[in-house]
């Protein structure tokens, strides 16, 4: 193999250019040309191809988003969208792809192996959501984030003995959700797979205030099944709470920053991992995080379900949060 390209594709992550430089870098070990397709799955469609050298990728393993920026796109999900992307890659002479991403993006390089393309994944979202990996790339820094913006609130909140209702990322997955809380301190989390109920979080605010807490922290996963508006109009109305109620939507910030060394780790293992695994000619496999050990296994399987939060995890936050 002597040509490959990379790109990132879907929500961005910390971390994704440490990939990127491990996937160029890599590559020129083995004597392999890498391309970077910018924006994804749109250049790809759209001939968007650069050479990346050693150069290209220096002073960028401390910066987050992505240099080759990514996008989504609908076309690819198109079986012609992809024998249209096939095509692109064939023109060019690529041998193979590494795509960097989240469990959407990599849907997107399985079509492609199945189309007998060579292509290996690399997962990076901050969701934490692909199954196959115990940390995808970019989750620490995330997490990093949400616990400094709630130092912060809460020494707010401690002051104006206010209750915070703190809404965190993580599309259907609650796993930001979860671990914030623990390493947060917060009184009450919600999340897609343990949605509490609205007026348990007004009654569990509400014990924190008779119980004497200068505040009370409540953290909601941005997928549960309610708006963060009817919890707010819930909790504005109820005197029973006891604390003046505020909200924050941590939002995209949680997206950006420099990565963790955790994560820049991450990203460098797998990204010379995955051109390992190409340069043995393996095919259709995502690097993963297998204990301490990098590994792979099928994107199929990875992909076959969303990452499951263990129980223990649910129970060590309710001992933490009495
Ligand atoms: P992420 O990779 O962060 O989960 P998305 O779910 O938005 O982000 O997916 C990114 C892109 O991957 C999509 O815009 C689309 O181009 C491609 N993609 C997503 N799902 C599929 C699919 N089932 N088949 C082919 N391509 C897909
Ligand atoms: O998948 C990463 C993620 O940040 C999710 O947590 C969130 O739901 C989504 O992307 C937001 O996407 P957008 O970039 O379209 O705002």
């Amino acid at each position: 193999m002597k040509k490959i390209a990379v790109m990132t594709s879907g929500g961005d992550s910390p971390g994704m250019n440490a990939a990127i430089r491990a996937v160029v870098r890599g590559g020129l070990e083995y004597g392999i040309e890498v391309y970077g397709i910018r924006q994804g799955y749109t250049g790809l469609l759209g001939g968007d191809f650069m050479l990346l050298g050693s150069r290209e990728v220096s002073g960028i393993v401390q910066r987050g988003g992505t240099i080759l920026q990514t996008a989504r796109n609908l076309e690819f999900k198109t079986p012609q969208g992809q024998k249209k992307g096939l095509r692109r890659l064939n023109e060019r002479g690529i041998e193979g792809l590494v795509v960097i991403g989240g469990d959407g993006s990599l849907h997107g390089a399985l079509a492609l192996h199945k189309l007998n393309f060579p292509v290996v994944g690399i997962p990076a979202s901050i969701d934490n959501d692909i199954a196959g990996t115990s940390m995808s790339i970019g989750v620490d820094t995330a997490l990093n984030t949400i616990i400094e913006a709630l130092d912060r609130i809460r020494d707010t909140a401690s002051s104006h003995s206010r209750a915070f209702l703190i809404e965190v990322m993580g599309r259907s997955c609650g796993y930001l959700a979860l671990v914030s809380s623990i390493l947060g301190g917060a009184e009450v989390v919600s999340t897609p797979d343990h949605e509490v109920p609205i007026e348990k979080i007004a009654a569990t605010l509400e014990d924190a205030y008779v119980r004497g807490k200068s505040h009370a922290i409540a953290i909601i996963a941005e997928g549960v099944s309610y708006e963060m508006n009817d919890v707010v109009t819930a909790l504005r109305d109820n005197p029973q709470v006891g604390f003046d109620v505020r909200v924050s939507i941590l939002g995209h910030i949680q997206r950006g920053g420099n990565p963790s060394a955790f994560d820049r780790f991450l990203a460098s293992r797998m990204g010379v991992h995955a051109i390992e695994v190409l340069h043995e000619g393996r095919s259709g496999l995502m690097v993963r995080l297998d204990g301490q050990e990098m590994g792979t296994c099928p994107i199929e399987e990875a992909l076959e379900n969303n990452r499951p939060i263990g129980e223990s995890t649910y129970e060590l936050a309710r001992i933490l949060s009495q």
